[in-house]
This record gives C-alpha cells, sequence and structure tokens, in this order.
C-alpha cells in the first residue's frame, strides 16, 4: 500500500513538473515526430505495483515542454564521461525522457521499467528511431525488486526520479550492483528536500545522505556529488568496484 501511495503522491507531485516532449539531443533527427498520443500506446490497465495513475497525465508530465529548464539533461548525461562504447541501464525509464538522450552517445540502451505502459511507450518511440538507434535500443521490462540485469551488462546505470520508489533498496541495490560491470558507474538523480516547487512532498523523498549511506552499504563508492548544478535535484555518481569491498 504504501508503495502505491508513494507512487500515486509522486505522480501528481510530477505533474508541476516541467519536461521538454522533443529531446534536444545532439542529434536532432533521432526525434523525426511528436511521440505516439499514450492513448495510443496501451489500453488502461490496472498494475499492482505501480497503482492506478492516470498514463496520458504521467506522460505528459514526464515530457514537459519546460522540463528542460531544471532538468538539464545534457549536463545530467555528461556526468557519466564518454559513453561511446558502454551499455547504459535507465532504471525507471517511464517515456525515455532520459533513456531516447543516451541513445545518440552510448553503445546500447536498456530501458527498463516495471510499468508494462511505458515499455509499450518505449517501444511506440523505438520503431520511429532512425534505424542505427533503434538497434541500440533494447525495452525490458523488470520485477519491482530486480532490474533484470545480466551479470555485469551494464557498464553504467542511470536512476533519476526513480529511487524514492524503489523499496527494500538495501535488497535492491545488491541485486543492482552484481549487474553493473566491475569499473561501472551508477548515477542517481533525486529530488532535494526543502518544499522545493517541483517534486514530490518531502516526506516522500530520499535525502542525498540516505542515498550516499545505502550506496555505501551495497558496496558502491561514491565519486561525485553535486547539490547545486540543478535547482531541485542532487546528484550522485558512484562506481562499482572493480574488487568489491563487501560480500554480495
Ligand atoms: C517518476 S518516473 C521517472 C521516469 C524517468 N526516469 C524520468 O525521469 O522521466 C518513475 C518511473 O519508475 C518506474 N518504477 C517505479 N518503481 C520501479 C522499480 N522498482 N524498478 C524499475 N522502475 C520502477 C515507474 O513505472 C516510472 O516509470
Amino acid at each position: 500500500m504504501r508503495h502505491i501511495a508513494t507512487y500515486l503522491f509522486l505522480s501528481a507531485a510530477f505533474l508541476s513538473c516541467k519536461n521538454d516532449p522533443r529531446p534536444s539531443t545532439d542529434d536532432p533527427a533521432l526525434f523525426r515526430e511528436k511521440p505516439t498520443p499514450a492513448s495510443t500506446v496501451s489500453d488502461p490497465i490496472l498494475l499492482p505495483k505501480t497503482g492506478a495513475g492516470n498514463f496520458e497525465s504521467l506522460v505528459a508530465d514526464f515530457e514537459d515542454k519546460d522540463r528542460g529548464i531544471w532538468q538539464k539533461p545534457e549536463l545530467v548525461i555528461s556526468f557519466l564521461g564518454d559513453i561511446n562504447d558502454k551499455t547504459v541501464a535507465d532504471i525507471g525509464a517511464g517515456t525515455g525522457y532520459f533513456t531516447f538522450r543516451l541513445v545518440p552517445k552510448a553503445k546500447k540502451v536498456i530501458g527498463i521499467d516495471i510499468d508494462p505502459r511505458f515499455i509499450n511507450f518505449l517501444d511506440s518511440v523505438k520503431v520511429r528511431l532512425p534505424a542505427v538507434y533503434r538497434d541500440r535500443f533494447e525495452s525490458r521490462l523488470a520485477r519491482y525488486d530486480d532490474p533484470l540485469l545480466q551479470p555485469g551488462e551494464a557498464d553504467d546505470v542511470v536512476i533519476v526520479n526513480t529511487y524514492a520508489y524503489i523499496e527494500n533498496r538495501d535488497q535492491y541495490l545488491k541485486i543492482l550492483y552484481k549487474g553493473i560491470a566491475a569499473g561501472g558507474q551508477l548515477l542517481v538523480i533525486d529530488f532535494k528536500k526543502n518544499n522545493l516547487p517541483v517534486g514530490p512532498p518531502d516526506e516522500y523523498k530520499v535525502s542525498l545522505a540516505q542515498v550516499e549511506r545505502e550506496l555505501n552499504a551495497a558496496g558502491f563508492k561514491i565519486s561525485k556529488i553535486d547539490k547545486d548544478m540543478l535547482d531541485y535535484q542532487y546528484i550522485i555518481l558512484a562506481t562499482r568496484p572493480a574488487k568489491p569491498n563487501i560480500e554480495h
């Protein structure tokens, strides 16, 4: 129940978020058309683990045209460095706000979500990508307690505005750890506390300090923290050490 309530709260809060529906990637050819209207993407279905949030509202929210102003996706992605040769997994991909900005830059991108409606949405965007990008993208319906990555499959993982949705994170992070290649990176971006005008209410946020603690406990090594670049969010970059420092 807590999970569903959290999701609905976060979703509702997200309705005030401002996004960019036509991502400005390095390669504008990536998005030739508007995303398929949500109503044609999938039938409304009840999803026990993501709640019954109105899908069209969620899509409009995640892809709000003004989101780029505060989300600064290109700057965020630059935290990963050169990903030309990397497989990047986007956990909680949603409509692919980050996924499809990663595609032109990475060797492969796996868009992971637990909501089949978003998987359908991602696939509906995929079919309209130029072939060179289409082949680099894979959507993956995961489980709420497991991103379903093969051992070492992802060089880098991004979790944007999704960390707070994940329950039993101590267990989840240990499973995720195994899905990241030795020396790979985990980038977590989520909302700062302090009753900001964008994002969920404070009680549904996970503090930066808590994320730090949880990542350390799971064996990740924090390599960079930025609290200032984004007005409403913190950024944590962690590494999966080449030599695990704890038993998994
Ligand atoms: C607020 S949206 C963020 C979407 C996207 N990352 C963005 O920034 O636009 C959260 C997404 O996480 C997904 N989600 C929730 N719990 C999840 C879990 N345990 N594993 C993977 N995805 C999850 C939801 O279905 C939803 O698409």
